[in-house]
């Protein structure tokens, strides 16, 4: 579903991805850690071209990304991003869209799908997520976990076959991380591709087939939970699950 082949990335002078190689399998979630500047964020937005990068390649879902893509291509990355969706820490809804209007927005105007079958959609979706109740609701309406869980939903509605989650629990009071993580939890066992930033330690044991840690723009390690978080084998890896334990 991804390749990922010696991407890297500069700003400036400084070296933000260096050389990333990877395959991520159909149905797989992966779970990324690391320290803070490691490069965590700036991969998953080069996965859906948020970012170009500077060498390498990519394959995503049927897609084939390449170093400086631009006018030409925008078509391709407008598509590319109905297959790739993507959740970010602070929810970025809409404010002056109801739950419902924010989730069937893209699916009308990207996917020319008419509003019937959007709603008909958005409701099931709503009622995935836990919130069969709130389809009129405003953002301001909705805490922070429904917010996200609303995003989640519009991710969602475009069918993507894979999502990207960049630290989708950190903006939330711990009461509301429970519920967010669950709807995650849930897409895991229904078989999505998901690649998710976070810095929830047992959230990332549960649900990931595989852990990355990501520091200074390289893989510095990648395997099953129970080897990269219990038994780590990378100096770098050691250190950073040390410090998140004494923390
Ligand atoms: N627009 C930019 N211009 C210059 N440097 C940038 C830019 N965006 C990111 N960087 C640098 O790239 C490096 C990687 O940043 P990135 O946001 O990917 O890290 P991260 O692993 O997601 O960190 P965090 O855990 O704090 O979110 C950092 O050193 C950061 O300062
Ligand atoms: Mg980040």
């Amino acid at each position: 579903m991804i390749s990922v082949r010696t991407l890297s990335k500069r700003h400036g002078d400084r070296k933000v991805l260096e050389g990333v190689s990877a395959e991520v399998t159909r149905g797989e979630t992966i779970a990324i850690v690391g320290p803070s500047g490691g490069g965590k964020s700036t991969l998953l937005r080069c996965l859906n071209y948020l970012e170009s990068f500077d060498e390498g390649s990519v394959e995503i879902a049927g897609f084939k990304l390449r170093p400086n893509m631009g006018r030409g291509d925008r078509q391709t990355l407008r598509e590319l991003r109905t297959r790739v969706g993507m959740v970010f820490q602070a929810f970025n809804l809409f404010p002056h869209l109801s739950a419902i209007e924010n989730i069937t927005l893209a699916p009308r105007v990207v996917r020319g799908l008419s509003r019937e079958v959007t709603i008909a959609r958005a409701v099931e979706l709503l009622k995935q997520v836990g919130l069969g109740d709130r389809a009129r609701a405003f953002p301001h309406e909705l805490s922070g976990g429904q917010q996200q869980r609303v995003a989640i939903a519009r991710a969602l509605a475009q069918e993507p076959d894979v999502l990207l989650f960049d630290e989708p629990t950190s903006a939330l009071d711990p009461e509301m991380r429970d519920e967010v993580m669950r709807v995650i939890r849930d897409l895991a066992a229904k078989g999505m591709t998901m690649l998710v930033v976070t810095h929830e330690m047992q959230f990332a044991h549960d649900i990931a087939s595989r852990v990355w840690v990501i520091d200074r723009g390289t893989i510095a390690e990648d395997g099953p939970p129970s080897q990269v978080v219990d038994n780590p084998q990378t100096a770098v890896a050691r250190e950073f699950f040390g410090r998140l334990r004494r923390s």
